[in-house]
């Protein structure tokens, strides 16, 4: 979605927002701008399209150590020059940058265009620019304030003014916001990625909450009654190269290559041997709380909505509670049920998607317990919950989630062995499974390592405009993930079914133009796999099977193993080749793998 940037402080701003913008393009994008306010006046510049054809269209010299910029992802008015942000008002005295949805815009704008105001673009954004200049307040935070109370909707809002170039004045409801701080320059930014360049000390603003920024600290107030508001920064555990692309070609390369490193960080700790447990201690609950759950409902979107299947199905198995997970986008609209003996999981990588983080304050509303299964450390959604676990997977910069996906599979898989563990999972089997756990990380340096295999299966499938992704019960969640990476990056389109269910229609459409990915884990449902995949050859369907050794699948025409786990967590092993197949076919492809089209990293909007 939408990215937000600014800067004060002794530095040319307009370098430091180029910057921070070009760490927030992978969140997505379709025109960018900056402003700047400098010695003679504010200068706006924006353009349509990516950072770079920003970076051409700024003046050779654009003095000014006070600015701000925005990547912008359309939502009000199609991607264009006039739609991007910072928008102003009519003497161009304000500049602001948003991110959200101003939902009462429309009124609004009807409102003052019948007060004479010439709007210039189409854009929710450009209204609360000419309410803040219109208010007539002493100070440009009342003005902010005054205009808050008018707003319905989300918003994230940075604003400069030119007659207070000493700060910058920031907002939030309900889209993310951080302060960074830094010596003598302070930083604002929807994104810690935008920042951690420059600083490690951010304060996260939660809703309802302003501050005005200047170059030597920042002071924050309540939207409601400006009433100050007491926050101090936390320091932020990510260094500047883990956000460089290293030798990789791509980020989503990368991050597939990092699992090994990242879950072995992952689960230094969190496995007890002797107790045959994981050590949880972030959800804050103990084992008599852990017990008193009947239930077990996972709430996230895509990838992570998979995940949370994936996790529902370790946790049935291993702790024998009724578990399942519900895409979050849908179980906020749906007056759902919120029970006191369920325990609820939001599960994100970003923290800050708006379904997920909506789920949750419903739920709590309700009165029911919700813990996070989170990656970024200080999100909007491992704020909420009241306890959780971190994913520590690092950064994730390519659209396609990978290895964060792999961090919860793992994070379920710890969190299944903890209600095990206080229920009837003997000592032998939480044995069986920490062993396995431990070994995770080595395997999946494994599998990353058979590339050119996995090419050729990818080769084969990027052929075909429409694809098969199969599996069943356990293996049902890594079909849909693989089949949902592959359609992100490669632009195919690709459906996943349960194995079981081919024969009940989907059989229909098999034919030598529509291969299919099995996944056929060596387990207690391998010769019914098996002999689905026999009636898929028989209609003359192609067949990659992704599978273990020793497994003979006769009628696959390519073969990718993987080695064997415990039946529990096979499914994460046999998703690994997934994240490689969809990689190499949109590399063969030629398409932007790192940002494909239509997509965002995190969205932050409804
Ligand atoms: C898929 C993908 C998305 C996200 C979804 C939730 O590759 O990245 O489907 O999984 O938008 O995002 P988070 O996990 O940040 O809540």
């Amino acid at each position: 979605m939408c990215g937000i940037v600014g800067y004060i402080g002794g530095q040319t701003a307009v370098d430091i927002l180029i910057d921070g913008l070009t760490q927030l393009e992978y969140r997505g994008y379709d025109s960018a701008g900056v402003a700047v306010l400098g010695p003679s006046g504010a200068r706006r510049v924006r353009s349509l399209g990516r950072v770079r054809d920003l970076e051409a269209a700024l003046p050779k010299r654009l003095a000014g150590k006070t600015g701000i910029g925005h990547t912008r992802w359309a939502t009000h008015g199609a991607p264009s020059e006039a739609n991007a942000h910072p928008h102003t008002d009519a003497t161009e005295r304000i500049f602001v940058v948003h991110n959200g949805i101003i939902d009462n815009a429309r009124d609004l704008r009807v409102e003052l265009e019948a007060d004479g105001v010439e709007l210039t673009s189409d854009t929710d954004t450009e209204a609360v620019a000419h309410l803040i200049a219109r208010s007539g307040a002493d100070t440009l935070e009342d003005a902010v304030r005054q205009t808050l109370h008018r707003l319905s909707g989300t918003y994230a809002l940075a604003v400069i003014d030119i007659e207070h170039p000493d700060r910058i004045v920031v907002a939030r409801n309900g889209s993310p916001l951080i302060i960074g701080v830094g010596d003598k320059e302070m930083f604002v930014a929807s994104d810690i990625s935008a920042v951690v360049r420059h600083t490690s000390q951010v304060v996260h603003l939660d809703d309802g909450e302003c501050a005005t920024v200047t170059a030597s600290g920042f002071r924050m107030f309540s939207a409601d009654d400006a009433r100050a508001v007491a926050k101090s920064a936390t320091t932020v555990d990510i260094s500047p190269d883990e956000l460089e692309l290293g030798n990789h070609s791509h980020f989503m390369l990368k991050e597939i290559a990092e699992q090994p490193q990242s879950l072995e960080r992952m689960l230094s700790g969190r496995l007890d041997e002797r107790f045959a447990t994981a050590r949880l201690d972030g959800l804050n609950l103990d084992a008599q709380a852990l017990r008193r759950f009947k239930r077990v409902k996972i709430l996230g979107c895509g990838s992570a909505y998979y995940m949370g299947q994936m996790g529902a199905a370790m946790i049935e198995e291993l702790a024998r509670i009724p578990a399942d997970a519900e895409p979050a986008s849908e179980f906020r609209y749906r007056n759902p049920i919120v029970e006191p003996d369920t325990l609820y999981v939001a599960v994100s990588q970003s923290g800050e998607t708006a379904d997920t983080a909506f789920a949750v304050q419903e739920v709590k509303r309700k009165g029911g317990t919700i813990v996070g299964l989170v990656n970024v450390v200080g999100s909007t959604i491992a704020r909420e919950v009241s306890g959780g676990i971190y994913l520590h997977a690092g950064p994730e910069v390519s659209v396609a989630s990978t290895k964060a996906n792999t961090h919860m599979a793992v994070g379920f898989a710890l969190m299944a062995l903890a209600l095990g563990r206080v229920r009837d999972l003997s000592i032998t089997d939480g044995t069986r499974i920490v062993k396995a756990l431990k070994a995770l990380p080595a395997q999946i340096a494994e599998i990353t390592a058979m590339p050119e295999e996995i090419d050729r299966a990818a080769k084969l499938l990027a052929e075909a405009p429409s694809l098969f992704f199969v599996g069943r019960v356990r293996g049902y969640p890594t079909a849909r993930e693989g089949a949902q990476k592959f359609k992100e990056i490669s632009y195919r389109h690709a459906e996943a079914y349960q194995t079981s269910e081919l024969k009940h229609g989907p059989l229909a459409l098999i034919s030598p133009e529509l291969p299919t990915v099995a996944i056929v884990p060596e387990d207690e449902l391998l010769d019914r796999n098996v002999g689905a995949l026999h009636e898929i050859g028989a209609r003359g369907g192609e067949i990659v099977a992704i599978t273990n050794p020793g497994v003979d699948v006769p009628e696959a025409k390519v073969v990718l193993t993987v080695p064997k786990s415990e039946p529990e967590l096979d499914p994460i092993l046999l998703m690994i080749p997934t994240q490689l197949l969809a990689y190499y076919a949109a590399l063969s492809l030629g398409l932007n793998i790192d940002r494909p089209r239509n997509l965002a990293k995190s969205v932050t909007v409804e």
